[in-house]
């Protein structure tokens, strides 16, 4: 998957310039999920996306109209991975055209959210699969579809007669069944090639004959007639759908001319995203010259490490690595050849300086292996950079959830397990570090774990949380999902401990506990529950990721972690085990089972109520019986 490299201060720019709404952000999102995109040479490119005229560009393929962005016509250049199309909402294009590239896989069903689109063309690709029926429902303003010479199947979606179509062409397919009853008067199309029976719709009538040739058994004008019983059902619906038609293009015009009312605003946000550009370059001008100043400086809070300026960072090849709740990250290569991972922290405001700086002086004292170590920060009142080493494998979320080649093993139970020994040592450790603080960790998920060369865990964005905006914490970081936090909007010393429980049940599952940590819903709807109504119903071997491999030898182990998870899930704090008990339990568990007694734990049990109640001791039974 090709990566967007650019330098750190563009980056920079280009995110303050985006708060909401920027053009580029979205148009890097979308690249972001293209094979082949440097050939785009996006990256490089170090202008406005349109020219002074308004209407050019100097941004391969993308196309201006009046100084916005309107269209993006990528053709002829071999593109291929996922399309995102939700990532191009926010340009509100007129066009889109991915002809002749090498896209494959099915019809990207977000489409359907550019509802500004006049033209899409997608053919000569190599798509396949059926289009949903529902596929362009909602693209009022759809005029012109450009299907051909791919692999697509089943029908011709019915959606595409609810728009007003001008232009459709469909030749060189597999489409099967029969034509839609189109109404569109003088639609210029062609569906030659496919797999299509049945009559031709009235308004097509009058049409070359061309557009109808190879197909299985089309019929009527301008073919030959069809039998008698076709006819007359065809000419039934196509009355009907006649009438249909006319209410809802007299409803869709109506929608039409609403929305011609916004291009007014969105002229507004292009100039508004120019001067917010505008202002970021200066500022980031200014941080760059203004060495001499105390705010131009990067503060390093670890000795015997390396040391830049920060016009070295904001100078080095960065790429975007991702961007949660709490502000983007970057992966900046310096001219050393270091890499360095950044993260911009924009929630930090209500802090004071001095605390800021004493806090990052803290975090700069904790060194532990499993332990992401805190570089240096830079401070500005309305942001922050925080400095750290760069982890080369990614995090544990990418392993577990993210698209893996076919060719690329799972993480095994061994690794998972020593993952998860190593998020626990490295918690028992932040504990021992800040004894006073309630949230030692508070923002602990698998995409804040990091695996080393050695697959390794390294826990990162811990203690965070004495300089993160209150309300923001409160929304979005983990601790505030927990059962006690959503109840009586308390944390306490054992709020990281059930962060803990949801990683290792996400760890074992395989499962991502976002689709069921549903905040506003009250403690319940998280991911231990869900693995306790697994256990209680079905048969607890359901609930293990099968790409860890099950072996006889290790599901004791596994069972065991499983309930250890559950137990730190604990919804009541009072009776859930503190982090040091915690970390004890998880040290105990082996690979797989050894001659040494594990039966200590047939005794426990006592004090295990809600999450962890479903799984007992009978449950080994059961991992041998499956
Ligand atoms: C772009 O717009 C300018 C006026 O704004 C016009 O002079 C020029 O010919 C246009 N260029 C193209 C390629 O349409
Ligand atoms: C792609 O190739 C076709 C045929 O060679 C050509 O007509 C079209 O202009 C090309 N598109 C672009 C954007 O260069
Ligand atoms: C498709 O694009 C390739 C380059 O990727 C070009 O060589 C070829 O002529 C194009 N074909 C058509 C039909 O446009
Ligand atoms: C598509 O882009 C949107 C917006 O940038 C992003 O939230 C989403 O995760 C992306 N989807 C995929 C599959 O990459
Ligand atoms: C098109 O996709 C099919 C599978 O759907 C694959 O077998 C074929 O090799 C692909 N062709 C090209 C030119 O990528
Ligand atoms: C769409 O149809 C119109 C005639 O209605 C034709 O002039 C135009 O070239 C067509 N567009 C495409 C892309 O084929
Ligand atoms: C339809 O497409 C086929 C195959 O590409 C072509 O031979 C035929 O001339 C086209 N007919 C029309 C009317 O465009």
């Amino acid at each position: 998957m090709a990566t967007t490299h650019l330098y750190l201060f563009l980056l920079l720019i280009l995110s303050s310039a985006a708060s909401s709404s920027s053009d580029i952000s979205s148009l890097f999102d979308f690249a972001t999920t293209l094979t082949n995109a440097d050939r785009l040479n996006w990256d490089t490119i170090q202008k406005p996306l349109c020219n002074d005229d308004g209407n050019s560009s100097d941004w391969t393929g993308v196309l201006c109209k009046n100084g916005a962005i309107n269209g993006l016509r990528l053709e002829n250049m071999s593109l291929s991975g996922t399309i995102n199309a939700t990532a191009l909402v926010p340009l509100r294009l007129f066009s889109l055209s991915l002809l002749n590239n090498s896209f494959s896989g099915p019809f990207p069903a977000d489409v359907k959210k550019l509802t500004r689109l006049r033209r899409l063309f997608l053919s000569r690709n190599n798509f396949s699969g059926a289009i949903p029926d529902k596929a362009f429902i909602g693209m009022a303003a759809l005029r012109e579809v450009d299907l051909a010479n791919n692999g697509f199947v089943g029908k011709i979606p019915n959606s595409l007669i609810r728009v007003q179509l001008t232009n459709l062409t469909v030749q060189n397919n597999q489409f099967e069944g029969k034509i839609p009853d189109f109404w569109q008067e003088g639609l210029v199309a062609n569906f030659s090639s496919n797999r299509l029976r049945g009559a031709i719709p009235d308004v097509l009538s009058y049409e070359d004959a061309s557009m109808f040739s190879g197909n299985l058994g089309l019929c009527g004008l301008p073919l030959s007639p069809c039998p008698k019983i076709w006819y007359r059902k065809t000419a039934f619906i196509a009355a009907a759908s006649a009438a249909a038609g006319v209410a809802l293009i007299s409803i869709l015009l109506l929608l039409w001319r609403r929305r011609r009312t916004r291009p007014m605003r969105y002229q507004k946000s292009v100039n508004h995203f120019k001067s917010e550009a505008t202002k970021a370059e200066s500022i980031a001008a200014d941080a760059i010259h203004n060495k001499a100043e105390e705010q131009g400086k990067i503060h390093f809070v670890r000795s015997g490490r390396e040391r830049f300026e920060l016009e070295d960072l904001l100078k080095a090849a960065a790429e975007v690595l991702g961007s949660g709740s709490f502000g983007s990250s970057y992966k900046a290569l310096l001219l050393t050849g270091k890499p360095y991972v950044v993260r911009r922290f924009k929630q930090m405001s209500n802090v004071g300086k001095e605390e800021f700086y004493h806090h990052m002086r803290k975090l700069g004292r904790v060194t532990h292996p499993n332990l992401l170590p805190l570089v240096g920060f830079y401070y500005k009142k309305e942001e922050k950079l925080l400095i750290s080493d760069f982890v080369e494998n990614g995090s544990l979320a990418s392993h577990l959830h993210g698209k893996r080649k076919p060719d690329q093993p799972g993480l095994d139970w061994p690794t998972r397990l020593r993952i998860v020994k190593g998020v626990a040592r490295g918690l028992a450790h932040l504990y021992a570090e800040f004894p006073s603080l309630a949230l030692p960790h508070g923002h602990l998920k698998s995409s804040n774990v990091l695996l080393d060369g050695a697959f390794e865990a390294v826990v990162s964005d811990y203690a965070l949380a004495p300089v993160i905006n209150r309300d923001h914490a409160q929304e979005f970081m983990v601790a505030h999902k927990s059962p006690e936090s959503m109840q009586s909007d308390k944390v306490t010393r054992k709020t990281d401990v059930w962060s803990l429980g949801i990683l290792i049940l996400e760890v074992l599952t395989g499962r991502f506990p976002a689709n069921y940590l549903k905040s506003g819903r009250g403690p319940g709807a998280d991911l231990a529950t869900w693995v306790n109504s697994v256990v209680r119903e079905e048969w607890t071997g359901e609930v293990f990721d099968k790409e860890m491999g099950l072996g006889r030898s290790c599901e004791g182990q596994m069972l065991r972690l499983l309930k250890i998870g559950m137990c730190c899930c604990e919804s009541n704090v009072e009776k859930r085990w503190g982090m040091e008990e915690a970390a004890a339990r998880i040290e105990e568990l082996k690979e797989r089972e050894g001659d040494e007694d594990y039966s200590s734990y047939a005794s426990e049990g006592e004090g295990y109520s809600s999450a962890s109640r479903a799984v007992t001791d009978d449950d080994f039974s059961f991992s041998r019986a499956s």
